[in-house]
């Protein structure tokens, strides 16, 4: 945020001035002009960033811009794919979902690019994220009405802040789109208030998958049904030593091993859809990374149950994180992964 210094400085000499002059309110208004002016100059750079975010249709061998397609019928599922920060539609950090998508057939999927806005510093770029959401549901709104799709068949999948955007375009659309997953919602300048913030309204059905509390991830529930895999917190299994490295460059180079741990689960989903068996827990056992097990009886379950359906690949009976969730989960679910691929545990889920 450039205008932080401007603000000190305002401040500590209007304070020293203020000493000297009776005109107290003169000199008031005067820096609260100049305030605002500062503010506005900014806001109208971010304006400018965040108008060139912009939509791509993945055809193979290579992409199109939203215009360029071709009039397509019956298009019953649609993807949109939204990076966080750092990211551009290229960017390491969701390829692993565009290959799933593309190798599993999926026909329409989209990659949204704001990495003008992306890439600045943090707090600027969590400022733009209104503003982007914006951009980006009017080019799907359009492309939505030209090729009669409609919001039901549209999934959106955001990373990190793009999580956030995405759950702003579902709010654009007043939550008539089909699905919006939030994997691992920014958690830095964002409160349970935040106006632009992920929520279970966004869509006509929300999943949240949490990886990395509290570093960039978040614990806060956000969705119709949020996952805490290995309870959420970094460093999930495998990432020891690589988080631990990036935490000591945590602002300069936001890579986290444990944040980008969701999109890798939910790429691995896509593939494999009954890989990642998941138990109801209470919010009280998630808080304090204590066995979720204990409490399944609130739940009408127990483990003995639990583990024959997972046996059974039981979709009835088991909640499944992923590209395939089940859609009547609601609240809070919890399990275990692998610390390398495959990283879910298949039928040999364990949940100690
Ligand atoms: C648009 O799609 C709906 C069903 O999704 C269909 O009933 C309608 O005929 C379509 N309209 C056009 C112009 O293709
Ligand atoms: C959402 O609701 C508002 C208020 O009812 C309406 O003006 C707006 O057009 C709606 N948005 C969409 C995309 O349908
Ligand atoms: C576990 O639940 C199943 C099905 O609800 C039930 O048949 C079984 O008796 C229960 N087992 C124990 C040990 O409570």
């Amino acid at each position: 945020m450039r205008s932080k210094p401007y603000l000190g400085a305002a401040l500590s000499s209007a304070q020293l001035r203020s000493e000297r002059s009776s005109n107290m309110s003169g000199m008031f208004c005067c820096w609260l002009l100049f305030l605002c002016q500062v503010w506005s100059l900014h806001a109208a750079s971010l304006d400018t960033l965040a108008q060139q975010s912009s939509i791509y249709y993945q055809h193979v061998p290579s992409e199109l811009s939203l215009e360029r397609v071709e009039q397509l019928t019956d298009v019953h599922s649609l993807k949109l794919i939204v990076h966080g920060f750092l990211g551009s539609r290229s960017h390491i950090s969701i390829m692993p979902l565009r290959n799933a998508y593309q190798a599993q057939g999926f026909e329409h999927v989209l990659i949204a690019d704001w990495s003008p806005a992306a890439n600045l510093d943090y707090p600027s770029s969590r400022r733009a994220v209104g503003r982007v959401a914006l951009v980006l549901a009017k080019q799907l709104e359009q492309f939505l009405e030209r090729h009669n799709v409609s919001e039901e068949a549209v999934h959106i999948v955001g990373h990190s802040l793009g999580a956030h955007i995405a759950g702003r375009i579902g709010r654009y659309f007043n939550g008539t789109v089909g699905r919006v997953t939030g994997l691992d919602p920014a958690l830095p300048l964002f409160t349970a208030r935040s106006d632009d913030g992920l929520r279970a309204s966004a869509a006509m059905f929300v999943d949240v998958i949490h990886t990395d509390y509290p570093l960039f991830g978040d614990l806060m529930p956000r969705g119709t049904a949020d996952f805490y895999v290995n309870f959420g917190r970094a460093p999930q299994p495998g990432c020891e030593e690589v988080d631990l490295l990036a935490a000591s460059k945590l602002i300069l180079q936001a890579y986290s091993c444990s944040h980008n741990r969701a999109v890798l689960f939910y790429a691995e989903s896509i593939g494999l859809p009954r890989n990642f068996a998941s138990i109801p827990c209470s919010w009280k056992a998630i808080r304090s990374s204590s066995s979720c097990l204990k409490g399944l009886a609130a739940f009408d379950l127990n483990s003995t149950a639990i583990e024959l359906a997972i046996g059974n690949m039981d979709d009835g009976q088991v909640v499944y994180m992923g590209e395939q969730v089940t859609r009547s989960a609601t609240s809070y679910y919890f399990l275990e992964t692998n610390a390398a691929p495959p990283f879910g545990q298949g039928v040999h889920a364990k949940f100690d």
